[in-house]
């Protein structure tokens, strides 16, 4: 599928690709470069102080090989910097191919450099290279240099993810009640849906700017914060997926998951509200990402990690006044979901980074990869099968938007089955997202100019979204 708008580029030096190049992906090159000096520096105290010369050794070589990533990093820091070409992933037993044939595509077009690449696939194209450079070391190639990160900002979310189960507890001894008013469920739907929307707001790789208290009243979730925010859903389908889902009975949905940490938390919930509290929905399968990607995004182990971190009292300790027990029941009711299969990742849990050469694994390597999902078909048959027996899929966040559309110049209100190409109608599909990058669609065009002739950063802010729904063709 071909679309008939070109996709984002930095060379329009106003356009938020530009911004990304220029300022934002040095910052987090950057990052990656602070955190692996600390480690090889403690690595060395370790070193020095072991008197043991055979715990030396493996000591000494986690040590040159965290030297060597960095200097690649910084090679590639200086080369960005500079717009050299893109070189080729190398192989590293992990999937590079749809990265290289396009590269040699771009090479033909004279848009194989870092300054004149499509924006989507530059970004992937950027991740997918530290993983390598990690994944051919034999002491790194399963290290996340962004697990720290995720960590500490998720620690920064206690007091939203204690009031949000706080609510869950409430809604516990409503149960009965709702399970016959399906007003109120729907009512409780929509919360759910704009909670889990919103939790797309923080993302670590936009948070290079931001304070703690910018982060928590992001994630202040109240009713009155989410009637203020509705004016700023420029999109909204809530409606039909609620009617969709109010069709379905012990339906399968999907997550095509964004950020770990918090948003993962409310995708969890939303999961939870929808088979604890619905009839519609009794599985709920996860996809999460096999390589540390766009900073924030869930790996397997962010998955594990997240649900066990939830229940230790000390990383998440409830703020004066509120319950730890609230978060704990509704932590071990997520836990036993697991254990039954009502929760499931797409893969095993413990999947190590990279993958392995499964199916399943093999499958969920299609996201991280830069196809956009109109090819999903073609690249991932697999997936694209196995989703078709999902009764929703919701994609999470903003790369998956732009994934969606495929990070084209589209006329913001071009429909978004249109925007979709040859991947709509195949399974009912809804997109949460928060807006983080230029494209749009589905919006109505007087909006849409108003808005862009105002100057407002509407599009990348990250205070505006769309909640985008469309419904499965019909067999
Ligand atoms: O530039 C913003 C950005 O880094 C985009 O590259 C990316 O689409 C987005 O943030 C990531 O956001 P999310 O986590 O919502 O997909
Ligand atoms: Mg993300």
């Amino acid at each position: 599928f071909s679309a008939p708008y070109p996709p984002y580029d930095p060379t329009d030096p106003t356009g938020f690709s530009y911004t990304t190049v220029v300022h934002r992906w040095p910052v987090i090159i950057t990052g990656v470069i602070d955190r692996m000096h600390r480690l090889s520096h403690e690595l060395c105290l370790e070193m020095n102080a072991t008197e043991v010369e055979a715990e030396k050794e493996p000591l000494k070589l986690r040590i040159d090989e965290a030297r060597g990533i960095i200097e690649k990093i910084s090679k590639l820091k200086y080369e960005m910097g500079r717009n050299y070409v893109m070189e080729p992933i190398p192989s590293d037993g992990e999937p590079a191919e749809t990265y290289n044939s396009e590269l040699q595509r771009l090479a033909e077009e004279a848009k194989n450099t870092w300054f004149t690449a499509p924006w989507l696939f530059a970004e992937c194209y950027l991740y997918r290279l530290l993983r390598s450079y990690f994944v051919q070391t034999t002491q790194w190639s399963s290290f996340d240099p962004f697990a720290s990160q995720k960590a500490e900002t998720f620690k920064q979310s206690g007091k939203a993810i204690h009031q949000i189960a706080t609510t869950m507890h409430e809604l516990q001894e409503e149960h009965a009640k709702l399970a016959s008013d399906s007003e109120k469920l729907g009512v409780l739907f929509k919360e759910m849906i704009q909670m889990c929307l919103w939790g797309n707001a923080t993302d670590l790789s936009l948070l290079t700017h931001m304070s703690s208290s910018d982060i928590e009243n992001l994630q202040t979730v109240g009713k009155d914060a989410q009637t203020a925010r509705a004016e700023f859903i420029l999109r909204d389908d809530q409606e039909k997926v609620w009617s969709h889902v109010v069709s379905l009975s012990g339906g399968r949905v999907d997550f095509v998951l964004d950020n770990a940490g918090f948003e993962l938390f409310t995708d969890l919930v939303f999961a939870d509200f929808l088979v604890t509290y619905t009839p519609h929905v009794s599985t709920v399968v996860f996809h999460p990402k096999l390589i540390p990607w766009f900073v924030s995004d869930v790996t397997p182990g962010d998955f594990t990690d997240t649900i066990h971190s939830l229940l230790d009292p000390a990383f998440l300790p409830p703020p004066p006044g509120m319950d730890f027990e609230h978060l704990q029941t509704m932590i071990k009711r997520w836990e036993r979901y697991v254990a039954e299969g009502v929760f499931a990742l797409s893969v095993p849990a413990t999947t190590p980074l990279g993958g392995g050469s499964d199916g399943a694994a093999e499958s969920a390597q299609f996201w991280t990869s830069p196809a956009p999902y109109w090819d999903m078909q073609r690249h991932a048959p697999g997936l694209w099968n196995a989703l078709r027996a999902s009764n929703l899929v919701i994609f999470k966040g903003d790369l998956n938007y732009r994934k969606l559309t495929g990070d084209v110049q589209w006329p913001a209100w071009t429909p978004f089955s249109t925007a979709l190409g040859p991947l709509a109608g195949s399974f009912p599909l809804l997109s949460l997202r928060t807006n983080k990058a230029d494209v749009v669609v589905g919006v109505e065009r007087e909006i849409a100019e108003k808005l862009d002739g105002s100057g407002s950063k509407w599009r990348v802010d990250g205070r505006y979204a769309l909640i985008s729904f469309l419904e499965a063709n019909k067999e």
